[in-house]
């Protein structure tokens, strides 16, 4: 019998349990049908608002790089050297909402199975703002969209009440949530920025207005490297460079603590994780800290802009997972969930070595005393 890759997330039956993130991958309606056509669950369009934007002239996206022989890191293009990151300060789709209404209609007419999610992205503090948002939720889910994804993480919007600058805030993110919730019939995720102290604050915003997933990371606010002969960024116009966001596999590790400090703190709640992952392997970190569903971004831009081999390998390496453990009785994805979020403890429960006791820093034993540390009064 065939291994059965479905699962649902949300309330939502998805083929399996990989989606293309909103990002160059899903900004069309050929790149969305060609990702189905190569066997993604899901995707989630390149976020959508009601204004145009206009995109940096130049690449709005480059790769770092890392040496194999040396600690040397650049986006130069060069032989031997390995995938270190993405980094982007592209915008929203370029796209407006009446241009994306006719094309999200088609592209669930022609893939019914597979599931849809519409990113969206307005402003926020006043009421024609939250208008914004609802009408956005309620044009997308019309059109058939299966979830809408709130984007309240992009790293580099100007405007103070847009992307990450909302994710931020925890009362904005819940505002925004709840206004989408009292429109919306279809589920929605929000998208949160991996930048704050503690995303279980904003997380909670987010799930108190109404939120029925939280997802992470975007990506991480960064800059590019400077260039040591030219004393240029590595990225520029006119020598000049904005922050912008980090993604591919530096972020992997960051991203999969925010995601266990998130499970943690909701354990009955679900989410969608993303950042650095290429291979099931990556996946299943995500799935084992308590992620139902993983999304991907830069291993898909590098394969065939829309990742045909990634997914082809996801696909492949969750059957070999689901048949290597099949004496364990999980039949799906679901049954591994959150299977080591648990195993994150606080540094003090780790064992010390032979007798030797440690309470994290709160009662006097295992200090040493001030003189055998030279300390002089
Ligand atoms: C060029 C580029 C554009 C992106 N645009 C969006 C966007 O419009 N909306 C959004 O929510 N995330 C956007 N992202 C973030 C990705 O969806 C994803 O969260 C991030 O890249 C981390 O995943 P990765 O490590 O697989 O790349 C973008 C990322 C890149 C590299």
């Amino acid at each position: 019998m065939a291994t059965d890759l479905s699962t649902t997330f949300t309330g939502v039956r998805f083929p399996n349990p990989f989606l293309l993130s909103s990002a160059p991958p899903t900004e069309s309606e050929s790149n969305i049908l060609r990702a189905f056509e190569a066997g993604w669950g899901g995707v989630v369009t390149k976020t959508i608002g009601l204004h145009p934007v206009v995109n940096v002239v130049g690449p709005k996206t480059k790769f770092l790089r890392a040496d194999a022989d040396s600690a040397h890191l650049s986006m130069k293009k060069r032989p031997g050297a390995a995938l270190h990151s993405s980094w982007n300060w592209e915008l929203i789709s370029d796209k407006t909402l009446d241009w994306w209404v006719p094309r999200l209609g088609r592209i669930k007419r022609a893939f019914p199975g597979h599931v849809l999610v519409a990113s969206v992205m307005a402003g926020s503090g006043n009421d024609t703002e939250l208008r914004h948002w609802q009408e956005l939720a309620v044009a997308c889910q019309e059109q058939g969209c299966d979830a809408l994804e709130l984007n309240l993480s992009c790293p580099h919007m100007d405007r103070p009440d847009m992307g990450s600058n909302v994710g931020k805030d925890k009362e904005l993110v819940s505002i925004v949530t709840k206004a989408v919730k009292e429109v919306a019939t279809v589920p929605v995720w929000a998208k949160l920025t991996p930048s704050t102290t503690d995303i279980v604050v904003e997380a909670r915003g987010a799930l108190l207005g109404g939120a029925d997933a939280i997802v992470s990371s975007n990506t991480f606010t960064s800059l590019p490297l400077i260039d040591m002969e030219t004393l240029d960024f590595e990225v520029h116009v006119d020598g000049f460079v904005s922050t912008g966001g980090l993604g591919g596999p530096a972020i992997l590790p960051l991203s999969l603590a925010k995601m266990s400090q998130l499970t943690q703190a909701f354990p009955d709640k679900s989410f969608s994780g993303i950042g650095g992952i290429s291979t099931f392997e990556h996946a299943l970190n995500y799935f084992l800290l308590g992620c139902g569903t993983v999304q991907v971004c830069t291993a898909a831009m590098l394969d065939h802009a829309v990742g045909p081999n990634v997914i082809r390998e996801l696909n492949a390496g969750l059957t070999r997972f689901l048949d290597a453990h099949a004496d364990k009785g999980w039949t799906s994805i679901a049954d591994v969930v959150g299977l080591r979020r648990d195993r994150v403890v606080a540094q003090s429960k780790i064992r010390r070595p032979g007798e030797k006791d440690y309470r994290g820093g709160y009662e006097a034993e295992g200090y040493a005393e001030e003189k055998e540390l030279g300390i002089k009064k």
